[in-house]
């Protein structure tokens, strides 16, 4: 997607450690219209798929699903990563191990809002090493619901995510693709690697 790309050679900052810091735009300030336009995307490319719900995690990928949800008329619910006062009974649960930060978290949703009649679409700001979008498959599988795909605002072809999506044989769907920092730069994946 030409104005995301555009948008993090902008105001994306390479950090040391394969990070590429967008908190300008989507991790921490957002922007609305970029948000929209993203969701008018992901519409696009899974108009075809009978989808009834949304499932993100929070924070910072309740942004893109909320637009995506609104584009395509369904519900978005997020997975939480803490466990709130009344978010405490007939959970759905899965453990999520970040190699960033090298420690496990567990993520759940209310039962009440995942069903087997539900045919899901996962919805995340960063695929990096893919083990959000594996703990909401958990989730997902859990509640005997159907996985239709997996949308992703911004994926690092390098780390091992989509290798892990593609191997299961997952619809993945990223509106950009970078395939490596080089000198502080990004280098997206170009429609001639394909
Ligand atoms: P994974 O889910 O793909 O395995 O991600 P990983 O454990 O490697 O990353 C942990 C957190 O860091 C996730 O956010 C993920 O979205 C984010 N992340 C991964 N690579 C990048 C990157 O290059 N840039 C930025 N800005 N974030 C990255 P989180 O901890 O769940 O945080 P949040 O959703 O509350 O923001
Ligand atoms: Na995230
Ligand atoms: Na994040």
């Amino acid at each position: 997607m030409r104005e995301l790309e555009d948008k993090i050679r902008q105001d994306g900052q390479v950090l040391d450690g394969n990070v590429l810091k967008v908190d300008n735009f989507l991790n921490h300030q957002i922007d609305p219209q970029l948000m929209y336009a993203i969701g008018a995307e992901f519409k696009r490319l899974f108009a075809d798929q009978p989808i009834t719900k949304i499932l993100t995690v929070e924070s910072s990928g309740i942004a893109p699903a909320v637009m995506a949800g609104l584009m395509l008329k369904v519900p978005v619910v997020f997975a939480r990563k803490h466990k709130s006062l009344t978010l405490k009974n007939d959970l759905y649960t899965a453990t999520v191990y970040s190699y960033t930060k090298k420690v496990s978290n567990e993520i759940s949703i209310s039962q009440k809002f995942l069903s087997a009649d539900d045919r899901v679409l996962i919805i995340d700001d960063f695929l990096a090493n893919g083990q959000a979008v594996e703990g909401l498959i958990d989730i997902i599988d859990a509640a005997h619901a159907q996985l239709e795909g997996v949308g992703i605002v911004i994926e690092k072809t390098f780390q091992k995510g989509r290798q892990l999506l593609d191997a299961r044989g997952i619809r993945t769907e990223s509106l950009a693709r970078i395939k490596a920092f080089e000198d502080g730069q990004v280098v997206f994946v170009a429609a001639s690697d394909d």
